[in-house]
């Protein structure tokens, strides 16, 4: 089902899909690929929707916060917005200081994607694409990327991302939204718990770039090795988790890396990935000024992010996983999240 969601600033159509299998249901924006809404059924079978989503286009269209939004061409930080590859020197769009985030102005998150619906294997499925040109937000390449999500019977939602270039480039995609397994936008997800198969993560500094190191996570308050509550420890992180924990074994292959859980809903959701990590995000940044989709205010901690993708700044470190794209080659990466009953 398609409706209008809303016109842009600059007066393009955005549409909200919905597609349904059982008792789930996604809704997704035209404009960022965004998921508006994700429902699923709680322990007393009610539906409840575990995603935030602004209530306005406007707010999809000015966020800082990118509620559930398809981000691109790289996702998080690139430091001093510049980067080499074969020798030549990109310049980027600086939106966060002298960095970019989440790929500046022309983030794929900030574009209207065409999109068209299918049914494969009794699943229904969203494509969403888009092109961008050679130079766009300062990256080499024309590229063509889809989105695509399917909806189980069984409550997978699953996201492949499709890419491909006509020249050498980057590419690191994920999408970005914060889960509230319990329903409810006026709590906080602090009392979720959270296992995650990672020994280590990547050391960053007071700007939130890396310095190339990928320290232990034993014995810190980023050990999800078994369950925490995400709230257990985040005071002694300053301003909450917004950290790259790197998976265990890596192999590009989609493996089982996580699971939250939330015993206020008894909704649990597992987290399955191509990637080797993923950027765990607490919401640090929500304020009352974001506006979610019930008309309630933002609460900080009221999300947690699971952005699965490659290192941050992986193009200034050669050290990490490598985010290269030949030329003529393709992008490929899948991640799902599964949700059931704990
Ligand atoms: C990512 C970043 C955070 C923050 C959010 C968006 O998770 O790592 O620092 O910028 O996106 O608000």
């Amino acid at each position: 089902m398609k409706e209008l969601f809303g016109k842009t600033k600059s007066g393009e159509e955005v549409y909200k899909y919905t597609i349904k299998n059982g008792n789930y249901s996604l809704q997704v924006l035209t404009y960022g690929a965004a998921i508006h809404s994700l429902k699923v059924p709680n322990k007393d079978n009610e539906l409840i929707d575990v995603v935030l989503g602004y209530k306005t286009l406007l707010e999809y269209e000015k966020t800082k916060t990118y509620y559930g939004m398809c981000v691109g061409r790289i996702a998080n930080r690139i430091k001093d917005a510049k980067f080499i590859l074969n020798g030549i020197e990109y310049n980027l769009e600086k939106n966060e200081g002298e960095n970019t985030l989440h790929s500046g102005y022309s983030s794929f998150c900030f574009k209207n994607w065409y999109c068209e619906e299918f049914v494969i294997n009794e699943n229904p499925m969203l494509k969403f694409s888009i092109k961008s040109y050679d130079g766009e937000g300062g990256f080499p390449s024309n590229v063509e990327v889809a989105c695509i999500y399917t909806l189980t019977k069984d409550g997978q939602l699953v996201i492949n991302y499709e890419g491909q270039c006509d020249k050498d480039t980057i590419m690191n995609l994920t999408n970005h939204s914060y889960f509230n397994l319990s329903g409810d936008y006026s709590r906080t997800i602090l009392d979720h718990q959270l296992q995650l198969d990672c020994d280590k993560y990547v050391e960053v500094d007071e700007k939130a770039i890396p310095t190339g190191e990928i320290l232990s996570t034993n014995n810190t308050a980023f050990d999800f090795n078994n369950f925490h509550k995400i709230g257990e420890r985040i005071n002694q992180i300053p301003n909450g988790y917004d950290h790259t924990l790197c998976f265990n074994d890596f192999n590009e292959q989609l493996a089982k890396v996580g699971e939250v859980r939330c015993d206020y809903s008894k909704v649990s959701m597992e987290i399955y990935t191509t990637m080797p990590s993923l950027q765990l995000y607490s919401g640090n940044f929500i304020s009352e000024s974001e506006i979610n989709k019930d008309g309630s205010k933002g609460v900080k901690y009221g999300g947690i992010c699971f952005e699965t993708q490659y290192y941050p700044d992986s193009p200034n470190n050669e050290k990490f996983p490598s985010i290269k794209l030949n030329a003529n080659s393709k992008y490929n990466h899948a991640t799902i999240y599964k949700f059931n009953i704990c």
